[in-house]
């Protein structure tokens, strides 16, 4: 059986937990590889909506697995209050159903307080425009090897110990720039309950997703933020602290990268960024005010409204080479109704040059300016629409021209926030 993968192609927020969670319908697991809370994935369905930030999107399905890698830096309490809320709307949580990886990285309060203070001691066009959740500053520790994995977390005396260590040396950079310190006390009083809520839930998720794999379980792994937010691929500085492109999975999980099979690049019908960094297709004005009513477009995260442009091929292949997309899922189709015409980035001019791949220097992608195509849009209702062929001619002509400049085949369209708002064009899982 071949894995599925989603990934985002652009800077997140492209509608992979509304894909998860409809492919996971069909999955025996659902593995979460990078990324902490920083992530928002947004799932509807029955007339209920719930937002996930590390739970994978495979929960809503009570026959699936759902695991956190080793590559995702986890907030103990943030996890905690995730499953106290899935359990509350009567979501199955026991440690049937969701394994954490004993591998993981911690994330604790103090990073969150670093988060805000690395970005606080920027200028104001440098910020990169966190989440605030403590990613980066957790990451960092991870690769200084500083950081507490999850095994450590949830055993008392290595807990203690690595705060005993760890603390003196956080307070006096914390101190250094005038921010609040923490006591070792408080942290010991506090997490003590969230060790233990923990605690059944982390397992060797590397060994168990290995051997579902091999026994020919359908394995989905849903990748959080977009290939422009990765670490070494993406508009760097201005990313996340992770590696979200399938090629981080092998990495992130434990498994071989010859278990990496179809790759689902989710992509939006138009382009949005939450946070700083340029991206070339952004406009703003009543036509961005209107995407951003029709699609909401306001984070699932931290609630700040998106920046909206149009569709961007260049990044799109970008996305195809780094990731190795077999399959495109074209979300929010439905949100362009009625904007005429619909434009669709095909290159970039720079310094009186046509370029079509992404300068890796930010100053030079600050300088591109988007080449583009036309099309007609269309005008009518589409979230009713079940069959691809009941499109409007203009939305199909639309995803076929995206499709056929990436070069990737089709696999869905989506045409609204509910599960049932999905047209099948491929089917992932045969
Ligand atoms: P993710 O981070 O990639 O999972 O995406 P988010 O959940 O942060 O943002 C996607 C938003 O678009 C959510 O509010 C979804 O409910 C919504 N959404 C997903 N697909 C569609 C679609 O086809 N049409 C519309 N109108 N909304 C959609
Ligand atoms: P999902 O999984 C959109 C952005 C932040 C900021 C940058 C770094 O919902 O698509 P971080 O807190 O990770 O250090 O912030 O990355 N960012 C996202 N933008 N969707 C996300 O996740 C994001 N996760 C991080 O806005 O610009
Ligand atoms: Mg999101």
């Amino acid at each position: 059986m071949k894995t599925v993968t989603i990934v985002g192609t652009q800077w997140g927020d492209e509608g992979k937990g509304k894909i998860t969670d409809y492919l996971a319908l069909q999955a025996d697991v659902v593995v979460r590889f990078q990324g902490g809370n920083n992530a928002g994935h947004t799932i509807r369905f029955e007339g209920k909506k719930f937002a996930l930030h590390l739970v994978p999107s495979g929960i809503f399905n009570s026959e699936t697995l759902n695991v956190l890698g080793n590559g995702m830096v986890i907030d103990p309490l943030a996890l905690h209050h995730e499953l106290t809320m899935l359990d509350r709307e009567g979501v199955e949580v026991d440690p049937e159903k969701i394994i954490v990886s004993d591998r993981a990285h911690v994330i604790m309060p103090y990073h969150k307080t670093l988060d805000l203070m690395f970005e606080s001691l920027k200028k104001k066009n440098q910020k990169v425009g966190t989440t605030a959740k403590g990613i980066g500053p957790s990451y960092m520790e991870k690769t200084s090897r500083q950081g507490m994995r999850m095994i450590d977390f949830i055993h008392e005396e290595r807990f203690r110990k690595h705060l005993t260590n760890h603390l003196p040396y956080i307070n006096k950079l914390l101190k250094t720039f005038g921010f609040e310190t923490f006591e070792l006390r408080t942290l010991l009083e506090t997490y003590a309950p969230i060790q233990e809520r923990i605690k059944p839930y982390v397992k060797n998720t590397s060994k168990i997703v290995y051997d579902l794999i091999n026994d020919g379980k359908k394995v989905l792994f849903e990748g959080a933020q977009g290939t422009m937010l990765c670490l070494d691929h993406g508009t760097y500085p201005y990313v996340t602290s992770s590696s979200p492109t399938a090629s981080g999975i092998a990495l992130n999980t434990g498994i071989s990268p010859q278990m990496i099979h179809n790759v689902l690049g989710v992509t939006k019908a138009y382009t949005t960024r939450v946070g700083g960094g340029y991206f070339a297709t952004e406009f703003k004005g009543a036509r961005a005010e209107k995407i951003r009513t029709q699609g909401n477009e306001f984070g699932t995260t931290t609630g700040r409204p998106r920046r909206i442009g149009w569709l961007d091929v260049v990044i799109l292949k970008h996305a195809k080479r780094v990731n190795g997309l077999t399959h495109l899922a074209v979300m929010l189709l439905d949100v362009l109704k009625g904007i005429h015409p619909l434009k669709i980035c095909v290159g970039y001019r720079i310094d009186g040059e046509i370029i079509d791949d992404v300068p890796a220097a930010i100053d030079d992608y600050e300088k591109c300016e988007p080449v583009y195509i036309e099309m007609a849009g269309f005008s009518e209702d589409i979230t009713q629409v079940k069959q691809y062929d009941d499109l409007p001619l203009n939305a199909r002509l639309y995803v076929e021209k995206i499709a056929e400049l990436a070069d990737v085949g089709l696999s869905m369209v989506s045409v609204g926030p509910d599960r049932t708002q999905t047209i099948v064009i491929k089917e992932l899982y045969e």
